[in-house]
This record gives structure tokens, C-alpha cells and sequence, in this order.
């Protein structure tokens, strides 16, 4: 039985990666503080990586370990204390490491940020550029996934989702939209992300992959979502002066419109998908993952705190003075 560690294993991403392995039929151990449970069917291990003995209950023979931290000297202690008794790595990165926003279509050759030196203030791009570097010290059996923005039920970002639940609460009230000519939106469904991990960490895929769906416009992907909501009310669009100049935000957060993004960042949802189709990845049609996404959004609540977006309130009171 193939043998798998994830260090994490009990997150949202994490979490469905260890459910994929263990459907995979692998036996798998989650390595986590504990905070929450590991899925069904699998084991865990508690262990903190803030300290050196975090290791300590997992230092036998791995088949496969896959590590999703974003703390660069977390991954670098890793590294150096199972590294040499794992057959293969498997390191989730993030897109974020690129330096170039611009580029349209750019692959994994393009230029990463200066990687995070011990003592620096925390900047997650730059965390992940240092995670990889360490992770690539263990040469072809690594394997380096980097997720553009993931989607799905259970996402805690709450970006997505938050159209979903935009047209579902307004029913046959007005939504507000952000401009949306020359936009595109690029993601990835997380269970098609986690069964990517395990088929290319199977197959022995190593290097660096930009892990990411097809390009689509954004109006395209909005007005899809909307289909699936049922929504009858207008639709809004606002410009850009009037937005930033009303503090509303671009791409997360609080009092923001998810996914718009300033008019330069032309490559930021527009990478290359080509090295994940060549190696193995599949993607579910993005229809399915919008009907998961509202079908969730329901679930939860549409009017529940989010941690991106407009608030109904927050919304209603732009619409009034905009129209
Ligand atoms: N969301 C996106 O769109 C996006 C895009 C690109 C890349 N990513 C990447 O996706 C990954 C997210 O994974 P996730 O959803 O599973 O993250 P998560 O929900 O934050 O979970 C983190 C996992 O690590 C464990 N952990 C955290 N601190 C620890 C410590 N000190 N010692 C031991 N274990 C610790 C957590 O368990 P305990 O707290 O119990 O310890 C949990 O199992 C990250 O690598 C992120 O960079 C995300």
C-alpha cells in the first residue's frame, strides 16, 4: 500500500489532498498541531513545526510527502529531517511566486520575487519562492504544484463564493459589478487540484507546474454564476474611479469585489495551463464547480459574515448612490 505524508492534512486544501490520497486507496498520515480533525479513513499525528521534535513521530520510510506550508523555514526543517526518507516531494506552491503580472500566457519559466531571507518580515510570495528552493535541493524527486486561486465548497476565502452569494441574495434586486472589459478569471476546482496532486506525484511528474484552469473572460464566468443562482434583478456595472474612490477594493477582503483586478494585471489570471494538461491534469467543466460552489453558498448562508466582499448593506448603499 502506498505510503503518504501530509504535512498539514487537516486544512481546507490539505484536507481534500489527504481524502484523495486515501480514495486513492494509499495509506495516509496528516502531520498537524491538532486544531482540527484529520478526514475520515486517514491517521494523525500531532506535532508542532514551530519546534524542532515536530518531526519526531514521522521519521520512518515515506512513499510520498506532500507539504502545503507557506513558512519557508517550516518547509526547510522538513526538508532536512525527512527528505531523505521520502521517495518523493510533493510542495504546493502558489502563482504568487511570479514577479510578472503582465505577461499574458506567461509558463513556469517566468521570472519568480527574490526569495524570503531568514529574518525577514513575512511576505508570502517570498516564502514560497525560499519553500521551493528548499524543496528543490531534493532534485528529481520533487515535484512543485502552484495553484492559481482555488475554488470549491468549503473555501475559506470566500472570494468566489461570494458571487454566488451576491445574485442568490438579491433575488430580483440590482447587483453591483465591478467593470469587467478585457478581465479574465482563471481557477481551479480543489478536488481536481487534489487529484492532480495524487495522479502526478504517482506518475513521478517533477519540476515546477502551474496547477490552474482555462482563461475565461470574467463577464463570461459572473454571468455563469448568475445562470446558476436563478438571479432576475439588474446588473450594475460601476467604473474603476467610482469604486477605488467609494474604498472599494480589488481581488479579497473585506468591502471588496472579488476577482477584479486592476486593468494592468493582464497576466495574473492568463497563465499557461499547458505543463498541467501535459502532465496528467484534468478539469472538471467550470459549470460544475459554480453549481457545487452556490449550491454550498446556500448552504452556509448567504448573508453570513464573509471575509470577502460586499456586505447586502454595504452593496444596497453603493446601488443607491450610483443609480
Ligand atoms: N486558496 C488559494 O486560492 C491558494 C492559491 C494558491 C496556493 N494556495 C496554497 O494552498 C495551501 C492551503 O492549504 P490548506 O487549505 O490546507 O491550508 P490551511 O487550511 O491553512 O491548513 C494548514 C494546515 O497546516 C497545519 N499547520 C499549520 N501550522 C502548523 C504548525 N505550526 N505545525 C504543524 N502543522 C501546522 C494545519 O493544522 P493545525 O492548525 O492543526 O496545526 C493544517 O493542517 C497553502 O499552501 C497555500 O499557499 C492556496
Amino acid at each position: 500500500m502506498t505510503d503518504v505524508l501530509i504535512l498539514g492534512g487537516t486544512g481546507w486544501l490539505s484536507g481534500r489532498i489527504a481524502r484523495s490520497w486515501r480514495d486513492d486507496g494509499a495509506a495516509v498520515t496528516c502531520l498537524a498541531r491538532g486544531s482540527r480533525g484529520a478526514p475520515d479513513g486517514t491517521a494523525l499525528v500531532t506535532g508542532d513545526r514551530d519546534h524542532p521534535d515536530a518531526y519526531d513521530g514521522v521519521r520512518r520510510a515515506w512513499d510520498h510527502v506532500i507539504d502545503i506550508s507557506s513558512r519557508a523555514d517550516h518547509v526547510a526543517a522538513a526538508v532536512e529531517a525527512l527528505g531523505a526518507h521520502a521517495r518523493r516531494w510533493t510542495y504546493i506552491s502558489s502563482m504568487s511566486v511570479y514577479a510578472d503580472d503582465a505577461t499574458v500566457g506567461a509558463d513556469e519559466s517566468a521570472p519568480v520575487h527574490q526569495a524570503a531571507m531568514p529574518g525577514d518580515t513575512y511576505d508570502y510570495a517570498a516564502e514560497k519562492v525560499a519553500a521551493e528552493e528548499h524543496v528543490r535541493t531534493l532534485g528529481d524527486r520533487a515535484l512543485i504544484v502552484r495553484p492559481g486561486l482555488i475554488v470549491g465548497d468549503g473555501d475559506p476565502s470566500d472570494r468566489f463564493g461570494y458571487w454566488a452569494a451576491a445574485f442568490a441574495r438579491a433575488g430580483a434586486e440590482s447587483v453591483l459589478l465591478p467593470p469587467e472589459e478585457g478581465r479574465m478569471t482563471q481557477v481551479i476546482d480543489v478536488d481536481d487540484l487534489a487529484a492532480y496532486v495524487v495522479t502526478a506525484t504517482s506518475a513521478g511528474v517533477s519540476g515546477s507546474v502551474n496547477a490552474i484552469g482555462d482563461r475565461h473572460p470574467i463577464s463570461a464566468v459572473l454571468e455563469r454564476v448568475r445562470a446558476a443562482t436563478g438571479h432576475r434583478g439588474e446588473t450594475i456595472v460601476a467604473d474603476e474611479e467610482w469604486l477605488t474612490g467609494h474604498g472599494v477594493g480589488y481581488w479579497a477582503g473585506h468591502r471588496s469585489l472579488p476577482l477584479w483586478l486592476p486593468a494592468d494585471m493582464t497576466g495574473f489570471m492568463t497563465r499557461s495551463n499547458a505543463e498541467f494538461h501535459r502532465t496528467g491534469g484534468l478539469l472538471r467543466p467550470l459549470d460544475d464547480t459554480i453549481a457545487r460552489v452556490v449550491a454550498d453558498e446556500v448552504a452556509r448562508g448567504v448573508d453570513r459574515e464573509r471575509r470577502a466582499g460586499l456586505t447586502r448593506a454595504e452593496e444596497h448603499a453603493l446601488l443607491a448612490e450610483l443609480v
